[in-house]
């Protein structure tokens, strides 16, 4: 018997979100979203841009009119929709879990096999999409945990430093410091690079190639401040737990009174109720499954905070994001120093 068309109509839903959020990504992107929310048409959105393929450009504007991302009036003139502008809102978590990470949940399929290789994902699109969700969540975090801490700082070493942000933004607030952003990804170190240099504290940033441990294997520079927000678990994904303790007791061997801010994600993913968040429905799921997927180890508050007391180290201060923002208490953000003797 066909299935009927009610029941079909249900079970496509999960597919028009698939398309429906890479088109989405794809739009901010090529920064069609700009022309539509300026008014163009067809005609002179593929004369302004040169190089656009017609049709292609005329069948994703059909599929956004009929998702109701755009608008098209009678004289063919196209806008963004109140929709558009609040999947906007959202821009730079398409930018990571689409842009980066679109390819990796296409692929997982494939790698459920016991010693199957980590699957693709695009470093670019997850550096600079996490940095710019960090700016909503895990700046404000690290601000308030360091406004807390009450010390002024001299030179930053941001690890993973992604698309560079956070090295600006503390530019910012600490004047005399100079920062260092060290980040194994080419593409991303160029994202950063670029980002930097737009800055108006561009003489004071640098931006280095290299893994967290491979830079602190040659590091000259003494920090009195360093971030790792979201890399501890890519370093414990690609080097076990034993690379995770040779960073952190490295780091504090080579600047003993240094402050290290840990921001990082509490693996909830088991506990059902927690899961029942609209916010961890529409997003932490899926953050939390292509962790195993791609050399990333996540773990609970408890277990990291065991052990940073083994590696001597004492928390001077932690938090959650701002609830208003964030309200699922999954993020946390700890102020590092070593524990006195
Ligand atoms: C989720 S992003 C976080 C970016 C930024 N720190 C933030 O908070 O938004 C993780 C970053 O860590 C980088 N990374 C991966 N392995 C690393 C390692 N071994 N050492 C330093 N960074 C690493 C990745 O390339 C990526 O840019």
């Amino acid at each position: 018997m066909p299935i009927q068309e009610k029941v079909l109509i249900d079970a496509l839903e999960p597919f028009k979100g698939f398309v429906l959020s890479s088109i989405i990504f794809s739009m901010h992107r090529h920064g069609l979203d700009e022309d539509f929310r300026r008014g163009t048409t067809l005609a002179d959105l593929v004369a302004s841009r040169g190089g656009l393929d017609r049709a292609r450009v005329a069948a994703l504007v059909d599929y956004l009119v009929a998702a109701q991302v755009v608008a098209r009036d009678s004289g063919g003139r196209l806008t963004l929709t109140a929709l558009g502008e609040r999947y906007g809102e959202a821009r730079p978590w398409y930018e990571m879990m689409i842009g980066g990470y679109g390819i990796t949940f296409l692929g997982l399929g494939d790698h459920l096999g016991e010693g199957s290789p980590p699957v693709p994902r695009v470093g670019r699109f997850v550096g600079s999409g996490s940095c710019g969700i960090s700016m909503h969540d895990s700046i404000p975090l690290v601000r308030k945990l360091l406004a807390g801490g009450g010390r002024d700082y001299r030179l930053l070493v941001d690890l993973g430093c992604g698309s560079g942000v956070y090295l600006t933004e503390l530019c910012r607030d600490y004047p005399e410091m100079r920062a260092v952003g060290i980040e194994p990804d080419a593409a991303a170190v160029d994202a950063a690079r670029e980002w930097v240099a737009a800055q108006p504290t561009a003489d004071r940033v640098r931006v280095e190639q290299a893994g967290a441990l491979e830079w602190l294997a040659s590091a000259t520079d003494r920090p009195d401040l360093a971030v790792l927000a979201f890399v501890i678990h890519e370093v414990l994904g690609q080097e076990g737990e034993d690379g995770v303790r040779r960073l952190l007791t490295q780091l504090f061997e080579a600047a003993p009174d240094l402050d290290l801010v840990i921001v990082d994600i509490d693996l909830q993913s088991s506990d059902e109720a927690a899961m029942k968040h609209p916010l961890a429905q529409n997003y932490y799921a899926a953050y939390y499954l292509m962790h195993p997927f791609t050399e990333q180890r996540l773990e609970t508050r408890e277990w990291w905070e065991a052990l940073f007391a083994d590696c001597g180290l004492e928390i001077a201060a932690s938090s959650l994001t701002d609830p208003a923002m964030d309200s699922t208490g999954m993020e946390v953000g700890w102020l590092l120093r070593r524990r006195a003797a």
